[in-house]
């Protein structure tokens, strides 16, 4: 093991700005759902530029919510990326609806509207692109699909707050669902977001996520508690002012990452695409066999020398026994996809790095790359 302290892939750092207004909401006795909540929604709508935002409590009953308002059903089919954490799955399969898959860009890591193209068919209800590690998909022609083929557009933006394509925010472009767990970008302990243009949409969220109730004890549908606290939402809203600097960060960090590692046989470093901000919630490259060292093998090296690293995701969110022979699931051919699965390595990005934490790191891949 390393004499040298360890450097987390993760750091959660709230300050004395959410502390008190943890401690003023606690006073104020409304600590269930209540003003904070809306706070935080209004102000989250304001800076991903949509119309409503409607706050649950966590990402994947987000994503739930969403199949749920876009009338999912059993039968119908949904295209999402193979390569994602497994709540995508999980909510389409609670929807009672198909999963199928489309291949990615090795480039960016999610899903291609020409991939997902291929898979539409008279089944198909929805499309899902995941915006993976904080870079938004391509999305001008994943969402020209979706209108061209009468699709619902619902975009799994867990690890993506913030993060645009061609100036629009993820998110923005049908139902964006944001993740609020500890380790993201923002976060309010647990906690989800649900982004939308369409106001009869966040209608219909509010009350399915409040069982299904505008006024107490007149049921419109069916619903479930799917509500956020204001102790939750007092978490995350002080962090809110402060992301564009966190942001700045993030982006330093990976800067200083890209030019480090740059040029190092059989790694691959992460790349922002023309026309993308990319919010670094992680930091990813690839590690194929012409390197010098395995991908497991960096892992276990990288561990001993006290850097934090991590594999987002190890398999394919299918190849799972439970998944596999699942009949919600279709497993279509992803060879990008699985080749990316074997390969990535996420490095620490947070914005808590120091000068020397970031040169440890550089030096030790290097180290361990031969180079
Ligand atoms: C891509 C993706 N989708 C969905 C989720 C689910 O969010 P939560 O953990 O808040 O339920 C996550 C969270 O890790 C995620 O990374």
């Amino acid at each position: 093991m390393s004499e040298e302290h360890p450097i987390p892939i993760s750091v959660v750092r709230l300050g004395e700005d959410v502390e008190q207004l943890l401690l003023e909401v606690v006073r104020s006795g409304i600590i269930a759902q209540g003003p904070k909540v809306k706070q935080l929604e209004d102000t989250f709508a304001s800076m991903i530029g949509v119309e409503h935002v409607v706050a649950v409590n966590n990402g994947t009953t987000a994503l739930i919510a969403a199949m749920d308002v876009h009338d999912l059903q059993a039968g119908d089919e949904v295209i999402t990326s193979p390569f994602t954490f497994v709540a995508t799955l999980n909510a389409i399969l609670a929807a009672g609806a198909t999963a199928r898959f489309a291949d990615i860009s090795v480039d960016d890591f999610n899903v291609t509207a020409a991939s997902l193209a291929a898979l539409v068919t008279d089944r198909t209800k929805a499309l899902l692109p995941v915006h993976l590690y904080g870079q938004s998909a391509a999305m001008a022609p994943i969402a020209d699909l979706a209108t061209a083929h009468g699709l619902s557009l619902i975009e799994d933006a867990a690890q993506a707050h913030c993060a645009t394509d061609d100036g629009r925010f993820a998110g923005s472009w049908g139902t964006g669902c944001f993740s609020l767990y500890a380790t993201k970008n923002l976060t309010s302990s647990e906690g989800g977001l649900i982004s939308t243009n369409d106001a009869a949409i966040a209608d219909r969220l509010r009350v399915l996520r409040n069982q299904g109730m505008r006024q107490r004890y007149q049921y419109e549908m069916v619903g479930n508690n799917f509500r956020l606290t204001d102790i939750h939402a007092a978490l995350c809203i002080p962090q809110l002012a402060a992301y564009e600097d966190q942001l700045k960060k993030r982006r330093a960090n990976a800067q200083r990452l890209n030019e480090g590692l740059t040029g190092i046989e059989g790694l691959r470093t992460p790349v922002e695409l023309p026309g993308r901000e990319h919010v670094w919630h992680q930091y990813t490259v690839l590690v194929d066999e012409s390197a010098c060292l395995g991908r497991d093998a960096m892992i276990d090296a990288l561990t001993a020398a006290g850097i934090g690293c991590g594999i987002y995701y190890p398999k394919l969110v299918h190849d799972y026994d439970c998944y596999r022979n699942h009949p919600g699931v279709v497993i279509d051919e992803t060879p990008t996809a699985a080749a990316v699965a074997g390969q990535c390595l996420s490095l620490p990005v947070h914005p808590y790095l120091t000068e020397g934490e970031l040169d440890r790191i550089v030096t030790t891949v290097r180290g361990l790359c031969g180079s």
